[in-house]
This record gives structure tokens, sequence and C-alpha cells, in this order.
């Protein structure tokens, strides 16, 4: 009943080659949906070429004097569908807090775009026994009766080459969603994210709480993305 999802998050980087042209892989296909987290200077561009686009940040204070940010109603106006509220890059780069966090997405609901929640543990928490708990965390201070998807992106697994297993993931995605409301436990889209690639795709997105991917590295090369498009089909047609 979830439709898969398969989110590209490109960083801070330029839109790849080929991403606007008329067989861009990042349209997602009639059983697959793609959105694409660009720079905010290609959102636009995204948007004028029929992608799905989202910002990776918004400020909650719709404008005003804050030089070098952007606001979720600018956002919005810009043509974004959604939102990344906390990835784990602006925890921890630009001291974004659980409450923080809490309010951007409360900000992003407001002004009608769709908040992608990034939760995740760190390697030092992992070993401590902590993941459960810092998640859990991290997903109370949020609005959870709304409608939001959430991205489990262990910290240890982004930009490292190393992704979670299927079990640890698929454990982590059953207990998120086992916190959620009952009335959105079975809607809410509950994605992957950590160096998430064709080689470790198909695994990870037959696991019956994964419903999709939030993509990094591999979402910078058309061919790759493609592929996990079409893996994130093959998985969840069974
Ligand atoms: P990665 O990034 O796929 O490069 O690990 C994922 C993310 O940060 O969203």
């Amino acid at each position: 009943m979830r439709r898969p999802l398969i989110a590209a998050n490109w960083k801070m980087n330029a839109a790849p080659s080929g991403a606007f042209d008329a067989d861009s892989p990042y349209r997602g296909t009639s059983s697959v949906d793609a959105w694409v987290f660009a720079s905010f200077l290609d959102v636009r561009a995204c948007t004028e070429a029929k992608v799905i686009a989202g910002g990776q940040y918004g400020r909650t204070e719709p404008n005003g004097a804050f030089t070098g940010d952007v606001s979720m109603h600018l956002l919005k106006q810009a043509g974004c569908h959604a939102v990344l509220c906390g990835h784990s890059e602006r925890r921890a780069h630009h001291g974004e807090t659980d409450a923080m966090v809490a309010a951007q997405a409360i900000a992003a609901l407001e002004t009608g775009l769709h908040p992608v929640v990034c939760v995740g543990e760190t390697l030092e928490e992992r070993q401590a026994g902590h993941a459960k708990s810092v998640v859990k965390k991290q997903l109370h201070a949020l609005p959870l009766d709304s409608d939001l998807t959430i991205a489990y992106e262990p910290v240890w697994a982004i930009g490292t080459g190393v992704t979670a297993s299927p079990e640890e993931a698929q454990e982590m995605h059953s207990y998120i969603r086992s916190l959620l409301p009952a009335e959105k436990r079975e809607s809410t889209r509950i994605l992957y994210g950590g160096s998430l690639k064709p080689a470790s795709a198909p695994e990870l997105l037959k696991q019956p709480d994964i419903d999709g991917g939030l993509v990094g590295g591999a979402s910078l090369e058309p061919k790759a993305f493609a592929e996990l498009v079409a893996m994130a089909a093959t998985a969840k047609q069974a």
C-alpha cells in the first residue's frame, strides 16, 4: 500500500548532467516516486523540468534579515514539494537540535511542504547500545500525527561506503514504525539512507518496513539512480 520512494540528495553538488533531459531517471516511474533534494540554485530547474523538487533545509521564518538562508516559504514559492529536516550533516555542522528540527517540520507542514525528517545514531551511540534510544528521542520531538516521511540514516553509514545490513536496517525501521501513532503507522513511508547503492539496494529494499531510500553519492550518477528506481519497483512487486 505504500508506494516506494527513491529520493536523491544532491547535497552541495551541481545537478548531474542529463538530469533534466527527456529521459531523466529523476522523474521516477509509474510505480516508484522519485524526488530530488537539489541545491537551492537547481530547485527551479527541477520544477521546470517536471522533476519533483525539495529543499535540503528551510528556515522557519517566512522571510527577513537572515543572510544566506532560505525559508520554507521561499522553497514553496519556487515550486518545491518537500524539504529535508534534520539531515545529520545539518545537525553536525549547523548545531540543529531535535527541537529545531521539530520546529522546521511544523513550519514545513504549515507552508504546505512535505517534511522528510532524518533520524539516526552515530557509531559511538550504536556501539554503546543506544541506537534505539537516540532514534526514539529524535522521533518523539516530532509532530508524528502529521503527514511526514521519516528517513533512517545511521550517521556511520553516510558517505562512508558502509551500509547497515538489511537485518539491522529492518530492525530499526520496524522499531520506528512501532513508535508512530496507530493512525499513521501503515501509511508513513520510512526511507533508508546511508551509502545506498545498486549493489546493496535489492536486499535492503526487500525489507517489509523499508519503503525506499534517501540517496546521496549514488544519486549523482543518473545510471545508478535509474537502477535504484528499478530495484525499488522489483523489490516491492512481490
Ligand atoms: P550517501 O548519503 O548515500 O552518500 O551515504 C545519504 C544521505 O546523506 O542522505
